[in-house]
């Protein structure tokens, strides 16, 4: 069953709104001449770019989104940024759950629900996070957190609602730091991921689900990465800060 490749490119809090603008208009032009709408492209700036980011992107296949967004609708919440108003910026999706939010901004499992929620009540999808520690994996029990992390969260939404999720697993030990899952390691745990959301919903919403990779992925072995089965693309960190490794990161899904 074909599933919706996809490659979102997460700048993280890097660059300044000249930066952000040169990269948009670089990726937007070498999409145009060289990527046929084989994969959906998403780009996720930091919040202050959203709208520029949408209005470069706005005749061509690329998508925008968030990195975060807030738990609650609107109110007195100083420096917090609400689901309604990311999609009033033209974004369509947000990134919730990255193992930096959970880490350093000690977001656990019944806010980052809160958040899905949050986000699907303002018609955004959801990029959701997942992965284990490097302690965790050493200790083998990398299936078991990344199943609590998904039981807890989008595994409760209904069945309408999880479709309109995307999983992005990235091992936190491969985050930054150039250290990458091997084939054998990303298509076992993709496997074991769709594997439990056959169980708690449907085969059908199972082979349905995108579920992408992330952690030092780049243009040298993305497309190893991208050939297996169970992955169906790739959440970029670092790579997507540079047009040209971006562009040629997306192509690997295609080659
Ligand atoms: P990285 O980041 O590609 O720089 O490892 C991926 C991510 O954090 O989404």
């Amino acid at each position: 069953m074909s599933r919706k490749k996809i490659i979102a490119g997460n700048w993280k809090m890097n660059g300044t709104y000249e930066e952000a603008f040169k990269l948009t208009s670089e990726i937007v032009s070498m999409v145009k001449d060289e990527v046929k709408g084989y994969a959906e492209i998403i780009l996720a700036p930091p919040f202050p770019f959203l709208t520029s980011v949408n209005k470069l992107t706005e005749n061509s296949v690329i998508q925008v989104s968030a990195q975060n967004c807030a738990s609650e609708n609107s109110g007195a919440f100083t420096g917090e940024v609400s689901c309604a108003m990311i999609a009033s910026c033209g974004a369509t999706h947000v990134i919730i759950g990255h193992s930096e939010r959970r880490t350093l901004f000690k977001e656990e499992d019944d806010v980052l629900l809160k958040k899905v929620k949050a986000a699907l009540a303002n018609n955004l999808k959801v990029i959701f996070c997942i992965g284990e520690t490097k302690e965790q994996r050493e200790k083998g029990i990398h299936f078991s957190v990344v199943e609590e992390q998904l039981k807890n969260t989008i595994l409760r939404l209904s069945a309408d609602d999880f479709r309109k999720c995307v999983i992005a697993y990235e091992p936190v030990w491969a985050i930054g730091t150039g250290l990458t899952a091997s084939p054998a390691q990303a298509q076992e745990i993709h496997h074991h991921i769709r594997g439990l959301i056959a169980s708690v919903f449907s085969d059908t919403i199972a082979q349905q689900c995108s579920i992408l990779y992330g952690g030092s992925c780049n243009e040298n072995n993305a497309a190893e990465l991208f050939a297996l089965q169970d992955v169906d693309g790739g959440l970029i960190g670092g790579a997507s800060l540079k047009s040209r490794s971006f562009v040629t990161i997306i192509k690997a899904m295609k080659d």
